[in-house]
């Protein structure tokens, strides 16, 4: 019996590991690429995805400032980027997505330091946020830290990154999306987590979309992405609002939970290739996942929700406006 038990634990163990490597833990992407010279920014940087990222552009040479919102969490990053790579031009730079006025000094700051921009990773996020949560600027949290910020953020920095030649601006969205809708009246509160979550990764799409269009003929390339399923912090919000007992849960199907999702560095692949790659100027505007290009929902195309709410995000990053929203 015990002999049996043995057994089938080694069976089921290298079927999941079987699964894990060579199914869900995505495509594999290696290239020799160099960034000496490049400057990029990842916002989000001092954890998971954003970090990996961050330090492999570093580890290619290119001069990094991770945008985050943490002194201590990013001065921590930066110290091991800089003691794994060697690349002492790796720096830090605060920026509160969840505040315009945080935006805006952050873009300030990076304009009087640098006259290039070459790689804009627009990374930071929350998810499961509760629904009373808003930024400082009374807008619904996961759509105002993971899109208007970002919106916001790219805005500011477009002319450093438009006379970049070749420059970049890659942008995280999710799978989620494929469930989500427009709720045109929810951007200050109302909605439930989920639908604010995938909303918040739908108009990611739309921007990307809408923001190529007005940059046709610059020579920027702008693409998003999906990471896949990646074993992050990304969940930290979720037990205070959807119930106490959801990292026990996840504590229990542990086993499942690194079977069916990537590392922080798989699900940092995608970011990467859509950021260095040569192919990638080619897809201009395109969503991707595991380093491939794949077709959004059909809300993501929707080119007047795209330009309906480029529309509205720049009313709603106008000062005059936000004033009055709390
Ligand atoms: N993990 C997944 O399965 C998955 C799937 C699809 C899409 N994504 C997307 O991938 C991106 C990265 O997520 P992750 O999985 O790597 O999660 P993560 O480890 O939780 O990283 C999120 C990062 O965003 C930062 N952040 C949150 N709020 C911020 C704010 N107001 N201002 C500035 N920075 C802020 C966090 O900073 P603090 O450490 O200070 O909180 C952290 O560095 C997110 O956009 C997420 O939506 C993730």
């Amino acid at each position: 019996m015990f002999a049996e038990i043995v057994i089938y634990g080694i069976f089921l163990s290298i079927i999941f590991y079987l699964a894990n490597r060579f199914y869900f833990s995505g495509a594999r992407y290696e290239s020799n690429k160099q960034l000496n010279g490049k400057i990029a920014i990842v916002t989000g940087a001092n954890s998971g995805i954003g970090y990996e990222t961050a330090l492999d552009f570093a580890k290619r040479g290119a001069h990094v400032i991770l945008a985050c919102r943490d002194t201590v969490k990013a001065e921590k990053s930066v110290e091991i980027i800089r003691r794994q790579t060697g690349n002492e031009k790796v720096d830090y730079e605060i920026i509160d997505l969840a505040d315009l006025n945080s935006v805006k000094s952050f873009c300030g700051k990076i304009k009087s330091k640098f006259d290039r921009l070459d790689i804009l990773v627009n990374n930071a996020g929350v998810m499961g946020c509760p629904t009373t949560w808003r930024t400082k600027q009374g807008y619904e949290m996961h759509f105002g830290v993971n899109y208007l910020g970002h919106f916001l953020l790219t805005n500011l920095l477009l002319d450093l990154i438009k006379k970049t030649p070749q420059s970049r601006i890659v942008s995280l969205s999710s799978c989620i999306h494929y469930i989500a809708k427009m709720y045109w009246n929810s951007f200050n509160g109302g909605i439930n987590i989920m639908k604010g979550y995938s909303q918040s990764k739908l108009v990611i799409i739309l921007f990307t979309k809408e923001l190529t269009k007005r940059l046709d003929g610059s020579g920027v390339t702008c693409v998003c992405l999906n990471p896949g399923v990646v074993r992050t912090d990304i969940l930290r919000y979720t037990a205070k609002s959807v119930c106490f007992l959801f990292p026990i849960i996840v504590n229990l199907l542990y086993l499942l939970y690194m079977v069916f999702t990537k590392s922080p560095f798989e699900g940092a692949l995608t970011t990467i290739y859509c950021a260095i790659d040569d192919e990638v100027p080619k897809y201009n505007g395109y969503y991707f996942s595991d380093c491939n290009i794949k077709k959004p929902s059909k809300a993501a195309l929707n080119e007047q929700d795209a330009k309906r709410l480029w529309d509205i995000s720049v009313e709603m990053i106008d000062p005059k406006v936000y004033q009055y929203s709390n």
